[in-house]
């Protein structure tokens, strides 16, 4: 089936544009037209000076999320012939995230949130190489491997009401990245990361909505991680009131 789709767009270029504005797109569309193609389309086609972020086109890069008649997505795994019987369909920047230009949202905050956590295994003391690499069993790895699997596509925080409403939050992609690396057992590192976790900001500043595993294209459930870091933050603090444990509550 070929169909017309309308589709509007947010607009806001801050060298000329005092706030957000719309425009509004004719898209031809078939059953396989994703709507980073009609993005594509209308810039190729119709307004050269549409900017907005991509990469992949095969729901890997995460760069590509954008709001998606109200619903944060993927635009290269979203299709429109899930919107052919709406009257348009309206791409807009990731909620949440102040808009830099068009559909391209500032998403700095989210980058220094995932770096805040220490996302890397954590030694003690290193092997060295001639001692081999750090073994694990498939049940350790089964472990984390869900929780490993986010592209960092930020949809979850575009979903967020708690990071909407407060920016400091650490989030559900960082919190679920904490608790993957926790959950390793090549890792020495989880104390460090406690303070983090235990923190205002951290696990307790949400309030277990769960959009944000909804909303996840790759499964990742980061409200599960958030509500087993829950779990993790009580035994720590648990520890910490008899001296031994590392994180501050
Ligand atoms: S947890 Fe899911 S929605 Fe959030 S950044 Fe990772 S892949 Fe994207
Ligand atoms: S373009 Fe890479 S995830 Fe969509």
């Amino acid at each position: 089936m070929n169909k017309m789709m309308k589709i509007r767009v947010t607009r806001y270029r801050p060298e000329q544009d005092n706030e957000p504005w719309f425009q509004t797109f004719e898209v031809p569309a078939t059953q396989d037209t994703s709507v980073l193609e009609a993005l594509g389309y209308i810039k190729d086609n119709l307004e050269p000076s549409l900017s907005y972020r991509w990469s992949c086109r095969m729901a890997i890069c995460g760069s590509c999320g954008f709001m998606i008649n109200g619903v944060p997505k993927l635009g290269c795994k979203t299709f429109l012939r899930d919107y052919f019987d709406e009257p348009e369909v309206h791409i807009a920047p990731l909620a949440n995230f102040p808009i830099e230009r068009d559909l391209v949202a500032d998403i700095g905050n989210f980058v220094e949130k995932l770096e805040t956590v220490k996302p890397y295994i954590i030694r003690k003391k290193e092997k060295s190489t001639d001692e081999g690499e750090y073994l694990q069993t498939p049940a350790e790895l089964a472990r984390y491997k869900q929780f490993s699997q986010c592209i960092n596509c930020g949809l979850c925080y575009a979903a967020c009401p708690q990071f909407g409403r407060n920016p400091e939050f650490l989030g559900p992609a960082a919190l679920a990245l904490a608790f993957r690396y926790n959950q390793d057992s090549r890792d020495e590192g989880k104390s460090e990361r406690m303070e983090f976790l235990n923190a205002e900001e951290g696990v307790w500043s949400c309030t277990f909505v769960g959009y944000c595993s909804e909303v996840c294209p790759k499964s990742v459930d980061p409200a599960a991680a958030i509500n087993q870091g829950k779990l993790v933050s009580d035994i720590d603090y648990g520890l910490n009131l008899v001296g031994l444990a590392g994180g501050k509550k």
